[in-house]
Parts: structure tokens; C-alpha cells; sequence
């Protein structure tokens, strides 16, 4: 480390903790309530998840509506997190709200269909293209199902993923390329899981990679996101998705297609907006409002395959086999009315083109102060979704993200953030439009931005 490096750490170390001191004062009573947490909860809360904001322990919500959040502290915040994509159709919107209390008195889980499920189905896939969809409790759930009908139908076992993907608690993609090397994605202990067996992982963008990969023919899919978004954003370059598809194709590989976060891309998620044809289309997060839910839907032709090895028209045989898909309580009546809200009214095409709209906005704000700043710095976006990357050019790939990206900068934003009243997703910085975002949510974010960078350049880190 040089010593101007060095220095510039030291600085930007002092500058984490000065606002994590002040982030400490502000919130007396979720400081006193996080170490009552950690008497209870394995990691301090009841998801893991909720330890990783950077102020040092998590804010506690009180209430939450729309695009904002009240803490116990009784501080607001413009919520651009959205509890990482699974609000994005805001927090309590009226249409979920009304069909979830409908439901409940109805009856929450029965298992048993009921006559909203048809309208759900039907409107999967006229959004999504496949024509045969199952409900899960959650995207990985969904995910996890995907890969097994893959390994059934081709009879092969690994999946392969692009380095810096996350698709949920799939053991299979939790492996990357750092250094030039397979391992172990970062942060993820060995659990007895060989992957070398399971996995196969490349860069993303790389055709001639993925082609190599292919050709070894025991790859059972490739899980991929239509572009990456959880290790920072890294858009797809024009032609990868036609070789993705062509390649695996020929290769015997079943396509899925993840878009729990790329729902944010549009009405029909990046697939439906620009025509991929995934054999396997996955998605959760937000599909039904915030109740827990993963769907994955099947080409007619992946699912004739399934069907020759479990049979679904047999009126003498009451199981599909003790598959497991999604859990005891998937595509229950609760979840069904409330995707059904979500569906068709709250993630109509109107309010896509409003959270677009918002999402244009914030990011053409931001990128005018990049450039007013000469920073070596840029946004990226794609739909309602926008993130501030700490690096000149888009990266192509997880390694380009592994040479540029600047965690200690990243946790100074977000504590600032949190302190100046907003949210944004703790691992990264991603800012996700709702329906209800406004223009002076975005007023609000562009006004704090420039604070951060005159506080970051009076202190000689830019
Ligand atoms: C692309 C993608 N797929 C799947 C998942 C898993 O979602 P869940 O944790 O809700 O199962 C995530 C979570 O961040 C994700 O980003």
C-alpha cells in the first residue's frame, strides 16, 4: 500500500466511524433494542440478513408506507432498499393490503386451489411466457426446484453460474473466480458441500468461456440472471443472450432464467421485454407484495420431459410423487390473492412507467453530479432500478467488480445515508423505485448525494 493509500484509508476510516458515532446518537432506542435481539437471535435479529446495515446494528421499524419507513427512533426515511426488492411495490399498498385481509378471513392455507389461481396462472404467463407454472415460498425455493428438474430431465448434475451471481441459498451458486481461481464464493464457509462435483462457474459476458464450459456435456443448466445485480450492476453486452441461448441448446443444457430481481426491469421482466425464451423462468421477491412467495414456470416442452418421468394425467394416481416443490404452505390461497393484487394493480404497466420515469430521474441527478465532480465514478439502471458504482466504466464481469469496487466507500454512503433519512440495499447501493417514490423523494436523494461528495472531498478522499 502506498503511503497516499494508506492515508486515504486512515481518512476514510475516521470518516466511518465519525458517522457511526452520530448514527449511534440518533437512534438510542434501536441501539438498546439490537442488544436485546442478540439474547434471542442467532445473528442479532431474526433473518441474518438484517445484521448487515452499515451504520453497526439495524435501524427497528416502526411502520412502513409507501416509500418510507418510520423507525422506533421516530426518524423517517425515503426507503430506496425496499426490503432489497421484496417491497418494490411499496410498502402496504392499498390493493394488497384489501385482498390479504379479504383472504385471511377467508381462510390463509388450505391446501387446496382456489378460483384466483386461474387468473394468476393465466396472466404468468401472458407476462412471462412460460405456459406451466408452480408457486414456492420463496425465489430460492424456486430456484432449488428449477435445478432438480434440470438434473431429472438431463440425468447430469451441475449448474452452472456466473461468478458474482446470488440466486438465494442455493449451495450450487455459491461459488466464484477470484484471482483467476474457483472457489468458494467470498464469505461462504465450507459446508460439506463439493462443489467441484455440483458447480461450474464463469464470468459473465465471456461466450467462449461458457462454451468451454458447455462442452464438457455434464452440465444439467445454467442459472443465470438475464443481467447481474447482486454484486454491484453488471449489464449484459448486446449477442450474450443469444449465444447463452444457442450454447446451451446445443449442449443439452436446460436455460433458467432468474428475474427475482429483474422484475424491476418492466411489466414482463427483462424476459418478456425483450424475448429471451428461458426453458426454466424463475422469479419471488415482490410477485406477491411482500407475502412470501417464489413462482417458476416451464416451456411446454421442458415440462412434456418432466411429465415423462412423473406423469401428471393419471386419475388413479392421487401424487405427482413426493416432490417437495416449495413447501407445504406454496401457492396458498393467501399468496395467490395477494399476487393476484400485485398483478393487476399494483405492477401494471402505468405504474412501471411511472417507477421507470422516477428511476430515469434519480439516476440522470446522480450522473450530472458525477460529471459536475469529475469523479471516476457512474450509475447504472435498468427499469425502475438504479445503482451509484465506485468505478469508472460498467464492469463486464464479476472480476471487473472485484478490481473496482470500494467497500469502505460504500459503508461511509450508506451510514451518511441512513443518517440523512435514507435507505438504500445494505449490500450495495442500489436504489429500487415503488410506485409511490416521489419527486421529491428523488430531490431529496440528489440534495444528499452532493453532501456526501463535498463532505468526501473536504476530507481529501476524492
Ligand atoms: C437473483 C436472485 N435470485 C434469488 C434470490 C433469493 O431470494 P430469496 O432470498 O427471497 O429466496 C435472490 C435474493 O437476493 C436474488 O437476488
Amino acid at each position: 500500500m502506498t503511503t497516499a493509500t494508506a492515508e486515504r484509508q486512515g481518512v476514510l476510516n475516521r470518516l466511518i466511524e465519525t458517522e457511526q458515532e452520530r448514527f449511534l446518537g440518533l437512534h438510542p432506542r434501536s441501539a438498546e433494542a439490537w442488544q436485546e435481539g442478540k439474547q434471542h437471535f442467532l445473528y442479532g435479529g431474526p433473518s441474518h440478513w438484517m445484521r448487515r446495515w452499515a451504520g453497526g446494528f439495524p435501524i427497528y421499524a416502526d411502520e412502513a408506507s409507501g416509500a418510507h419507513i418510520r423507525d422506533i427512533d421516530g426518524r423517517d426515511y425515503i426507503d430506496f432498499c425496499l426490503g432489497d426488492t421484496g417491497g418494490m411495490c411499496g410498502h402496504a399498498p392499498e390493493a394488497v393490503t384489501e385482498a390479504a385481509t379479504r383472504q385471511l378471513k377467508r381462510g390463509a392455507t388450505m391446501m387446496l386451489p382456489t378460483e384466483d389461481s386461474l387468473w394468476v396462472g393465466a396472466e404468468l404467463s401472458r407476462r412471462f411466457g412460460p405456459k406451466y407454472w408452480t408457486l414456492t415460498t420463496s425465489a430460492t425455493d424456486a430456484n432449488r426446484a428449477a435445478i432438480r428438474i434440470s438434473r431429472m430431465i438431463t440425468g447430469r448434475r451441475k449448474v452452472l453460474v456466473f461468478s458474482g451471481c446470488y440466486h438465494g441459498g442455493v449451495e450450487e451458486a455459491h461459488v466464484e473466480i477470484r484471482d483467476g481461481r474457483v472457489g468458494l464464493r467470498n464469505m461462504i464457509h465450507p459446508n460439506g458441500i463439493d462443489h467441484d462435483a455440483v458447480s461450474r462457474v464463469v464470468e459473465f459476458n465471456d461466450v467462449a468461456a461458457l462454451e468451454a464450459a458447455l462442452a464438457h456435456g455434464d452440465v444439467a443448466c445454467v442459472l443465470a440472471e438475464p443481467l447481474m445485480t447482486n454484486f454491484g450492476m453488471i449489464p449484459v453486452v448486446s449477442c450474450f443472450h443469444q449465444a447463452l441461448r444457442d450454447l446451451t441448446r446445443r449442449a443439452g443444457t436446460i436455460l433458467i432464467i432468474d428475474e427475482t430481481h429483474t422484475l424491476s426491469c418492466g411489466p414482463g421482466g427483462y424476459t418478456g421485454d425483450n424475448g429471451l425464451e428461458p426453458d426454466i423462468f424463475v422469479a419471488g421477491k415482490a410477485i406477491a407484495g411482500g407475502i412470501p412467495a417464489g413462482i417458476f414456470g416451464l416451456s411446454p416442452e421442458i415440462a412434456e420431459r418432466l411429465w415423462t418421468l412423473v406423469p401428471h394425467v393419471n386419475p388413479r394416481e392421487r401424487q405427482s410423487a413426493h416432490l417437495g416443490f416449495g413447501g407445504t404452505l406454496a401457492g396458498n390461497a393467501l399468496t395467490i390473492a395477494t399476487m393476484r393484487a400485485v398483478l393487476e394493480k399494483v405492477l401494471t404497466p402505468a405504474n412501471y412507467e411511472r417507477m421507470i420515469a422516477t428511476a430515469t430521474r434519480l439516476a440522470s441527478d446522480i450522473s450530472r453530479l458525477i460529471e459536475a465532480n469529475h469523479l471516476p465514478w457512474h450509475v447504472a439502471q435498468i427499469g425502475a432500478r438504479a445503482e451509484i458504482m465506485f468505478m469508472r466504466e460498467p464492469p463486464r464481469s464479476g472480476a471487473d467488480v472485484i478490481a473496482g469496487r470500494q467497500p469502505d466507500l460504500e459503508t461511509l454512503l450508506h451510514t451518511f445515508y441512513m443518517n440523512e433519512g435514507i435507505l438504500v440495499t445494505p449490500f450495495h447501493t442500489m436504489l429500487l423505485m415503488c410506485p409511490a417514490t416521489s419527486a421529491s423523494d428523488v430531490e431529496r436523494h440528489t440534495a444528499v448525494f452532493a453532501q456526501f461528495i463535498d463532505l468526501i472531498r473536504r476530507a481529501g478522499v476524492i
